[in-house]
């Protein structure tokens, strides 16, 4: 059992091949943290707890004056008591106090894992668990750390249960679902971070005194920040030195903070942000926090990177799409907006078949009245006049081509001008007297609600029952305002916003359970949404607003720190480009949208007969290479650097493909060889242009030199099969 406990160390100690992660219990109630990295052969407790008797601590056993709860490395926060750190849980009693004295008081160790209720979370596979039970006997309160150490890989999850024994209730302020203590604090933080159209900008800062955090409070993961922190050593790159990472699988609102507290330790919590929260728990009932994966690389940020592919592809994403290949799509977005009609995009579809696109995705504007973005969302009725043959006519016509068709939807939305509006006002979100804060001129259907999830339960088991919807572009363009319903209390207008989640958690599971062969794509004005909670359900997502190709060199690059390439949506759009208006070679746009999930999002009818030919043959490459760009392994070579040059390879048992993006051309051309690392140094490595053939290990170490390339957004292409 790769789970122990040393009866005589008091010590849990979980281990993989890779990893250690060791807990202690002390005076037979408190759980310490001890120690997590490398694997360790064994452990006899030799970086022993720090026991000093310090001033100004307060001593929960008063003849022991060296043992303080504020300077000890804990597993969780203690409340009221004098532990001072971040809190991972703060809980209110109907008298309106706030302490709780939380004690060990059993654990059990089992193979495989539960799942959580209401929540997405890795599949067990390989895997066992420890929950460590802590009770507060004095207001019959349990709190369960929950652990799962995934065998083949060096991951383990955490989350957190409280249960209610009392005949009263209590209320959960704070609900996290990780606090951890790292003996130290001469660590960088890591963090992804961005705004609309520019998501998943890396940033690295060393750590300081106090809390350093990230959040959201807009009702969703949000694009501003991925749920998501790293703590690494200083010197760590992409390709050596440790990373401790964590992503919260949760898409509403979050919390991810380090604190480097006064003797210089850090510590870090994740969980849902506390804000916005709040959450009655009643007699009996229990409360199921999210969990947090968590990751150890001594390998640098690849190795990161590649345990977060590895396991979201395996155990997260729906089981028919962990191995299936994803087709080549045509969405009729940026060609048309909301200027539709049946012919012209039968126009479209049919020179798509020629070119070997696979998939035909219509998106916004073929329902209700929608010629713009001001009404009709919630009137999922299709527009005859737009399409006089209606969704499956034109689906039909899609088939015959030989191509599946796709069908966007914005499920959590209503237009104020809309029918379903008129007739449901009640179903929007809003706080009593106040007005509804319009967001693209739309309103946020309340997803607390039952009666609405069945709602919008029902509207997509309209369209999916008939079977000529093989995929779904399930949108999300604003966030939440006006958090409140008349349905539940006062004292439990704070649970809306997480019952939101569990509401669209509850609607995503059951129609991808129905149709299980749907093809889902995430999207929320792009990368507005793109978390682990939503890949559970959706394997893909788009992944940002901003289709310019040199742009996505850099979102693109800062999303692959968490999701493989094939869960991120990539489309070869038009020039000059309809977010920055930036003109870029079709060939760059195509090895851009090639290192995601390849698709095209412009007027391939006015497009020049060479652009179609090179369209032709870039979908040719793909799908003669789609084993290796969708589940060959990906790595990053070079950061975008000051001239915006970034590189990145994909690589199998049969083949490696570097692409090298030049970003800015320099006149005073520096001398650069790049080196590729990850080749098997031992095999033969024979280019598909010139025939020549390297050892792996020549390419990884000697390298290429990059040549000169003259013209911005230049890219480099290296194919080479391996012998
Ligand atoms: C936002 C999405 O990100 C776009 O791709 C497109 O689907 C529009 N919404 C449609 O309104």
């Amino acid at each position: 059992m790769p789970i122990i406990f040393d009866k005589a160390l008091q010590i849990f100690h979980l281990q993989n091949n890779q990893l250690s992660y060791i807990i202690g219990i002390e005076k037979e109630q408190y759980i310490t943290h001890r120690y997590f990295g490398t694997r360790l052969s064994s452990y006899n407790s030799s970086n022993e707890l720090q026991k000093i008797d310090r001033g100004f601590a307060t001593n929960p056993i008063p003849e022991n004056r060296q043992f303080s709860l504020n300077a000890w490395p804990m597993e969780s926060s203690s409340q009221g008591t004098g532990d001072h750190r971040i809190p991972n849980y703060q809980i209110r009693n109907e008298q309106g106090q706030n302490v709780t004295d939380f004690q060990f008081t059993d654990y059990i160790i089992y193979q495989g894992k539960k799942p959580l209720q209401g929540l997405p979370s890795l599949r067990p596979e390989r895997a066992s668990t420890l929950e460590l039970i802590l009770e507060d006997p004095i207001q019959k309160l349990k709190m369960i750390l929950v652990y799962t150490l995934y065998e083949d890989h060096p991951v383990i999850t955490r989350n957190v249960r409280f249960e209610n024994l009392n005949k009263a209730s209590v209320y959960l302020e704070n609900a996290g679902s990780l606090l951890l203590d790292f003996p130290r604090n001469n660590l960088d933080l890591v963090t992804l971070n961005g705004s609309h159209t520019n998501e998943a900008n890396l940033h690295r800062q060393a750590l300081y005194p106090g809390i350093q955090k990230i959040e959201s409070s807009r009702g969703t993961s949000s694009p501003q920040h991925q749920p998501f922190l790293a703590l690494v050593n200083r010197e760590t790159t992409e390709f050596s030195g440790e990373v401790f990472a964590f992503h919260l699988v949760y898409s509403g609102n979050f919390v991810a903070q380090v604190e480097v507290e006064q003797y210089g330790s850090s510590r870090i919590q994740l969980g849902i942000q506390s804000d916005t929260f709040e959450w009655k728990l009643s007699s009996n009932e229990v409360f199921q926090t999210p969990e947090v994966i968590i990751t150890y690389s001594n390998c640098g940020f690849n190795q990161m990177s590649q345990t977060f592919h590895e396991i979201y592809q395996k155990h997260l994403v729906p089981i028919p799409f962990s191995k299936k290949e994803r087709p080549v799509l045509l969405n009729t977005w940026e060609a048309n907006y909301f200027a539709l009609s049946e012919n012209t995009l039968l126009k479209q579809a049919s020179l798509a078949s020629e070119l070997g696109i696979e998939l035909f995705v219509l998106d916004d504007g073929w329902f209700g009245n929608r010629n713009d973005d001001n009404s009709s969302l919630g009137d999922w009725d299709v527009n005859f006049e737009k399409l006089p043959n209606g969704i499956e006519g034109l689906a039909d016509k899609i088939h015959k081509m030989g191509m599946q068709f796709g069908l966007w939807f914005e499920p959590e939305m209503i237009s104020k001008n809309s029918d379903l509006f008129r007739s449901h006002p009640d179903w929007a979100l809003q706080v009593l007297n106040y007005p509804m804060t319009e967001g693209r001129r739309q309103l946020v259907l309340d997803l607390s609600k039952l009666e609405v999830q069945d709602y919008l339960i029902m509207q997509l088991n309209h369209y999916l029952s008939t079977e000529k919807v093989d995929y779904i572009k399930w949108d999300m363009n604003r966030h939440l305002t006006e958090i409140g319903n008349i349905s539940l209390p006062a004292d439990q207008q704070k649970e809306i916003s997480h019952r939101y989640v569990l509401g669209l958690y509850r609607i995503l599971d059951t129609v991808t359970k129905k149709y299980p062969k749907v093809l889902f794509e995430n999207c929320s004005s792009g990368g507005g949404r793109f978390d682990p909670g939503m890949m559970a359900y959706m394997p893909q997502s788009w992944t940002s607003d901003n289709s310019d190709a040199f742009s996505r060199t850099i979102i693109q690059y800062g999303y692959s720190y968490l999701y493989p390439p094939i869960m991120m949506g990539a489309h070869v759009s038009d020039v000059p480009n309809h977010q920055v208006g930036r003109f870029t070679p079709l060939t760059t746009r195509g090895w851009i949208a090639m290192s995601g999930n390849l698709g095209y999002e412009l007027d391939i009818t006015k497009q020049t007969t060479e652009d179609l030919a090179l369209i032709k043959q870039q979908i040719q490459f793909y799908k003669k290479h789609r084993k290796l760009l969708q589940f060959g392994t990906f790595y990053r070579l070079q950061a975008p650097s000051k001239t915006f040059a970034s590189a990145w390879l994909f690589k199998n048992e049969e083949e490696a493909l570097l692409l090298y993006f030049n970003g800015l051309a320099q006149p005073a051309v520096p001398l650069q060889y790049l080196t590729l690392h990850y080749l098997n140094d031992d095999a033969l490595y024979q280019n598909s242009e010139t025939g020549k053939c390297f050892s792996g290990s020549e390419l990884n170490h000697a390298g290429i030199l990059i040549p000169r390339l003259k013209g911005d957004f230049e890219t480099l292409v290296y194919h080479w099969k391996k012998l």
